[in-house]
């Protein structure tokens, strides 16, 4: 299956780099088919706020994030890892997942209408915290940008549950 990985740790051995690269092997087990990126590794500005994207497709600065929508757009699956810092996401994956807003069309469309999405947090509470925080991601950016989510997965320190 192409997979797209998205990683918002620095920790290139780190736990949210282990846990989306064991989840990306149950997608395409032998890797051929799948892109890892860390998104420090990206030049990706922050989105300006501009709204070009409201009225034409595409972005007005010209970085990675491009080439991310477009990956996105590519791929079957599409996993999105982050650690948990101060209880949601961490800032260079909110950073990117801003950078998204070209893949809403407006008034419910999409460019990934159904695409399938995987989460992965990992964090030092129990798997149960924060949850109200996954909830909001879920349903305001998220499902908002046209991804159908499968599943989250969230490694705390009390193991590891998937929702
Ligand atoms: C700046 C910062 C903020 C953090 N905030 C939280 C937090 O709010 N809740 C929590 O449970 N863990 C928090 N942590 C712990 C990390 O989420 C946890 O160690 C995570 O698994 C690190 O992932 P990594 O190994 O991929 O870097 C924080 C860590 C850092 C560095």
């Amino acid at each position: 299956m192409r997979t797209l990985v998205l990683i918002g740790s620095r920790r290139k051995n780190g736990a949210t780099a282990a846990k989306a690269q064991q989840l990306a092997r149950t997608l395409d087990p032998d890797g051929q088919q799948t892109t890892i990126h860390f998104v420090d590794d990206l030049k990706v500005a922050s989105c300006c706020g501009c709204n070009y994207c409201r009225k034409t497709p595409g972005c007005s600065q010209k970085d990675d994030a491009e080439m991310v929508i477009q990956e996105i757009q590519d791929s079957e699956a599409v996993i999105i890892a982050s650690p948990v810092y101060f209880g949601t996401l961490s800032g260079q994956m909110k950073t990117l997942c801003d950078r998204l807003y070209p893949l809403y069309r407006g008034g419910g469309q999409s460019l990934i209408s159904g695409k399938a999405l995987y989460l992965v947090y990992t964090q030092h509470s129990g798997c149960d915290t924060y949850s109200e925080v996954r909830k909001a991601n879920e349903d305001y950016l998220f499902r908002f940008l046209g991804f159908n989510l499968i599943q989250t997965v969230v490694v705390g320190k009390d193991g590891e549950k998937t929702y």
